[in-house]
């Protein structure tokens, strides 16, 4: 097993033990009178399966709470876009949106589940003759000969793939399933979505796992490629009939970018409300998530690529920090910050550690937290006046065990850069596959002034 999240070096904690205490108040997913915590089954978001993404409930959540409606002049945007989870929602309510991200498969991901534009009549008939020109493909192929395999699988496994992460035969059939693609001489719209269906059963036909952490499971050494990519068409085509001319035509717009740049982007006072779940500091490295689709859809093909791409994101994991990060300069002054990473230097003096990564932790906490300042700042100048950001975020115990209150901090933070009123509310509490306690996921509530 391959999980590379770094273990707790402590079983217990004051801070939770407290906060177990004192606790009063009950979560809202478990009070939450709106559609099931659980979002399977909702249009468009099975699509694609982001580990890391989060249920349409929370959106959802927050638009009525927020009262905002359609056909009002009212605008959304997620800065941190993922999947699209929020401005899935908000088409779906007819709601304008707009969404930023800084990795370059995700945002890939998002605009094929929000073009609506998509003839399926023609898209089933291509889907017939994909599979016809596979079929024939496959057919001239022996996969029963092992030399042929190896040698085949070894020719058009790409530079960045480790050999562990997909067998030979679900990799030749992934290829040949692409040139497929490829040979149907398609609309750009059309090729664009079969290659996201291609990328989004990527995972199951893969040896990937994650629990949450990017690992490596057991090898499967054949899988039915074709089976995965007819059913994932099927419910591309399913959801995209649901759909009405109204929601079809509500705006969607998503882009790549760094939202610590925001502004640059977006015009000034041109959004109500941004919902959003933001990188938190639990040592996540965002574009192991997306790791097998990044290197498919070649946006990633080799160390300086991905490199290129975690340098647009916020500084959460101790494998995506650089000697020239200096966000820390935004929140230099903050005591709660203060207080966290002289808890880390003080157990890190105790415990003797002397590993690079763990020398790392306090300087990331602090690139983090000055990241956050930074995107803070700019969603102040998008935000219309009296405008609303609403951050999901969870505790951490990522480093040395330390609680890290993000919600808290983050209030601290946006204070300092501009944010008027803070409210924190209790979404969920969430359970760690490390340690006894569960850790608490907030929703951290700013207005402009
Ligand atoms: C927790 S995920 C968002 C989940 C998403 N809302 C969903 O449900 O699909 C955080 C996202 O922030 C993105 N991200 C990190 N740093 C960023 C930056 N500086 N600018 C834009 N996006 C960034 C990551 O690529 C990742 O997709």
């Amino acid at each position: 097993m391959a999980y590379s999240y770094h273990k707790p070096t402590r079983d217990t904690c004051e801070v939770c033990e407290q906060l177990a205490k004192a606790d009063k108040c009950m979560p809202v997913i478990d009070t939450y009178a709106g559609r099931a915590s659980s979002s399977n089954g909702y249009p468009f978001h099975d699509w694609y399966n982001f580990v890391l993404g989060y249920t349409p409930t929370f959106p959802e959540y927050m638009l009525k709470r927020e009262g905002i409606k359609p056909n009002n002049g009212q605008v959304v945007m997620d800065p941190f876009v993922g999947s699209g989870t929020t401005q899935l929602v908000c088409k779906l309510n007819k709601i304008p949106s707009y969404g930023i991200d800084a990795n370059d498969f995700m945002v890939f991901a998002a605009l094929q589940k929000l073009n609506w534009n998509i003839d399926t009549t023609i898209l089933e008939k291509e889907k017939i003759r994909i599979c016809n020109i596979y079929k024939a493909k496959i057919a001239s192929i022996d996969l029963n000969d092992d030399l042929l395999v190896a040698t085949k699988a070894n020719q058009s496994r790409p530079q960045a793939l480790d050999i562990r992460y997909i067998s030979d035969k679900p990799l030749i059939k992934i290829n040949i399933l692409k040139e497929a693609v490829n040979e149907a001489k398609l609309s750009a719209a059309h090729h664009d979505l079969f290659m996201f269906a291609i990328s989004a059963i990527l995972v199951p036909v893969s040896n990937v796992r994650y629990g949450p952490g990017f690992g490596v499971g057991k090898q499967k050494p054949d899988v039915d490629v074709m089976s995965y990519f007819i059913k994932k068409v099927d419910l591309i085509i399913k959801d995209l009939l649901s759909v009405s001319e109204e929601q079809r035509q509500t705006l969607s717009e998503t882009i790549l970018g760094d939202s610590r740049h925001l502004s640059d982007y977006f015009a000034p006072e041109s959004v109500d409300l941004m919902i959003t779940s933001p990188p938190y500091p639990g040592d996540h490295e965002y574009t192991k998530h997306s790791k097998l689709e990044l290197i498919f859809n070649g946006y990633a093909t080799d160390l300086s690529s991905f490199r290129t791409i975690k340098k647009r994101m916020i500084r959460g994991s101790t494998t995506n920090i650089y000697k020239e990060d200096n966000d820390k300069k935004w929140i230099e002054n903050i005591n709660g910050i203060k207080t966290v990473t002289n808890e880390i230097d003080q157990r890190l003096k105790n415990d003797g550690a002397t590993s690079g990564f763990e020398k790392l932790y306090t300087k990331l906490i602090w690139e983090y937290f000055g990241g956050m300042a930074m995107t803070l700042s700019e969603c102040l100048k998008v935000l219309k006046p009296g405008g609303k950001i609403a951050l999901l975020v969870s505790d951490s115990h990522a480093f040395k065990m330390v609680h890290i209150k993000t919600a808290e901090l983050l209030a601290e933070v946006a204070k300092s850069v501009g944010f008027c009123d803070s409210e924190i509310i209790l979404w969920q509490m969430k359970n760690s596959t490390s340690h006894k306690y569960k850790l608490r996921e907030n929703i951290l509530i700013l207005k402009k002034p």
